[in-house]
């Protein structure tokens, strides 16, 4: 009804203004009729939210760790197939009842045809990093690799959803919505297909709010042939380890704790898209306090835990597809979510295991993955439908030009060299400056390709370039240097030709890849993997260096 409503009501207009865009009010009637829903809405979502931390401390920690044992797969068959997108087929005791009803749909089917196709390498969700830029620039290194936005709060999403439909102000200013979720200037298509939006939420309510709003085309500009936004699939968050997430906001990593609740929150999803869209979840091995604030459990208590996690989720029939952050969250002490992806050990035989127990379900594998040879070789035992890659791919995005060659056994990358790239780059970056006011935009535009020449002799000078391109708006509006109206593309062009050597500049990613692994002595002596570490400790400083740069899950919004 909603969206019917939206689509016959709530046309948009597009004065050609920057940022800011306003669309046609909607009655006053339906303005209050509006804001009791969102009053409603956040009650409930409140009233749920502690209600369920009260269980959560009401629950007997010996009761919360209790030690599963996987019931047998015969039990469980999950279908996604064209005519009928979510199927479970129960057990004969009865014990998986299809929780979504049969939503067929054409959508659901290519997007899920989409994912199978890039599924062997994503590009993990990273707050204020995998934005629009960093996924545009990953999408003309690789046309398969499945890109994940930064989390989007379920809860804001929702609150626009509301504000959209009832225009409390007397108008919607969409500003927030092209903020959370556009995807590159130009809507020329580059990243649909193959983009999923990560929520988190706990609350179903506010992500089945937010599904519809990220699947109607209702800020569709009438000027576009296309929407300002489109993606490929949905994701839940139930990995993200920080404070302000898995505890005040008590989603996150701390949904591990409830695969029941996770459930429905995903049922929630798929029925907020309408059904259009598959519903992935993207989680860890497990959390501390499912077994009692006990960072070092068994390899049996986490690999069942794991297990129940996994089955409890998959019997909804919805979720299919599994993301899994190969660690441990720790979240009954004060880890920052740095240390909780650093400090708990990698534990990729438990997922292994786990994909083999379940071979009709589909499984990621994340965390570690730091070079595409080493992807590769992850992929090369089958059990596992791909792998998923965050920092090494913002530390090194060059150093993944190979893949759609090396995973996908395509003939080439979709570039040729690093200066055909910026070439290209500096057209999204143009687009994006005649949109948005540059003294905001423009460091986040460089920030993507600022480690595009990360272990090259001169790739930090070409750094120290983009640093200072991106400081000058802020300047020249302060009067502190002249107005300089050279295009960004033609800067960054620049700064590459004047810092870095031709020929490093028009290295071939297979040259590159071939560089990279038969490096002198690599092999034998770890020192590629050591560069390799380097570079991704060389992009942590520097993040950590920049000051907007976030250092939670939850910051910087
Ligand atoms: C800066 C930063 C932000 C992150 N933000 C998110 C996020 O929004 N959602 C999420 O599920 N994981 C987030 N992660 C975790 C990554 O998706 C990934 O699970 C983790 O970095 C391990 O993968 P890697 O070893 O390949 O980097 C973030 C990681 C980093 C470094």
């Amino acid at each position: 009804f909603y969206v019917d409503m939206i689509r016959k009501r709530a046309r948009p207009s597009y004065p050609p203004q920057r940022s800011s865009r306003r669309i046609h009010p909607l009655s006053s009637s339906s303005t209050a009729a509006a804001s009791v829903t969102v009053f409603l809405a956040a009650l409930s979502c409140s009233v749920s939210a502690f209600v369920r931390s009260s269980h959560a401390r009401a629950t007997p920690p010996s009761s919360r760790s209790a030690m599963f044992v996987p019931g047998s797969l015969a039990r469980l068959r999950v279908f996604a197939n064209k005519s009928a997108p979510f199927r479970a087929v129960a057990s004969s005791s009865g014990s998986y009842v299809p929780e979504v009803p049969s939503l067929a749909s054409d959508l659901y089917a290519s997007n899920s045809d989409t994912l199978a196709h890039m599924s062997r390498l994503s590009l993990a969700p990273m707050m204020e990093y995998t934005d629009r830029h960093m996924r545009h620039m990953i999408r003309l290194l690789s046309s398969r690799t499945l890109l994940y936005t930064e989390m989007v709060a379920a809860n804001a999403l929702a609150h626009q959803y509301d504000a959209l439909r009832g225009c409390p102000d007397g108008a919607f200013d969409d500003h927030m919505i092209r903020r959370f979720l556009s995807q590159q200037a130009g809507r020329d298509g580059h990243e649909y297909p193959g983009c999923v939006l990560q929520l988190g939420g706990s609350c179903p309510d506010a992500l089945s709010a937010a599904a519809r709003i990220s699947t109607v085309d209702a800020l569709r500009d009438p000027d576009a042939s296309a929407p300002l936004y489109r993606y490929t699939a949905l994701n839940l968050n139930c990995g993200c380890p920080s404070e302000k997430v898995a505890g005040k906001g008590a989603f996150g990593a701390s949904l591990m704790s409830d695969a029941d609740l996770v459930r429905s929150l995903c049922d929630a999803m798929a029925k907020g898209s309408e059904g259009t869209l598959p519903v992935t979840v993207k989680c860890r091995i497990g959390t501390d306090l499912q077994f009692d604030g006990d960072v070092r459990p068994s390899d049996e208590a986490m690999y069942s835990s794991l297990c129940r996690f996994v089955e409890t989720v998959a019997a909804g029939g919805v979720v299919t597809d599994f993301q899994v952050h190969a660690r441990l969250a720790v979240l009954g002490r004060s880890y920052s979510p740095a240390q909780n992806r650093n400090v708990p050990p990698l534990r990729h035989d438990i997922v292994r295991k786990v994909a083999r127990r379940y071979p009709d379900l589909t499984f990621h594998l994340n965390g570690g993955v730091d070079a595409l040879d080493r992807a590769a070789g992850v992929l090369e035992e089958g059990d596992l439908r791909g792998v998923m890659v965050g920092r090494s791919l913002a530390a090194d995005p060059w150093g993944w030009a190979g893949a759609d060659r090396v995973l996908y056994g395509e003939a080439g990358a979709p570039v040729a060299s690093r200066r055909r790239l910026l070439e290209l780059y500096g057209k999204h970056a143009d687009r994006e400056e005649e949109l948005w006011d540059p003294a905001k935009i423009r460091r986040r535009i460089l920030r993507p390709v600022q480690a595009l020449f990360a272990g090259e002799r001169h790739g930090k000078r070409f750094r120290i370039a983009l640093d200072e391109i991106g400081g000058r708006p802020k300047q020249e509006r302060a009067g502190k240097r002249p107005v300089d109206e050279t295009p960004l593309s033609e800067l960054l062009l620049h700064a590459a030709d004047s810092t870095m050597d031709e020929e490093v500049l028009n290295m071939s990613p297979e040259e590159s890849y071939e560089k990279k692994r038969q490096g002198a002595g690599e092999a034998a002596s770890g020192v590629g993997s050591n560069r390799r570490t380097a570079a991704i400790a060389e992009w942590d400083r520097i993040r950590k260096s920049e000051p907007e740069s976030a250092t939670a899950c939850a910051e910087g919004r």
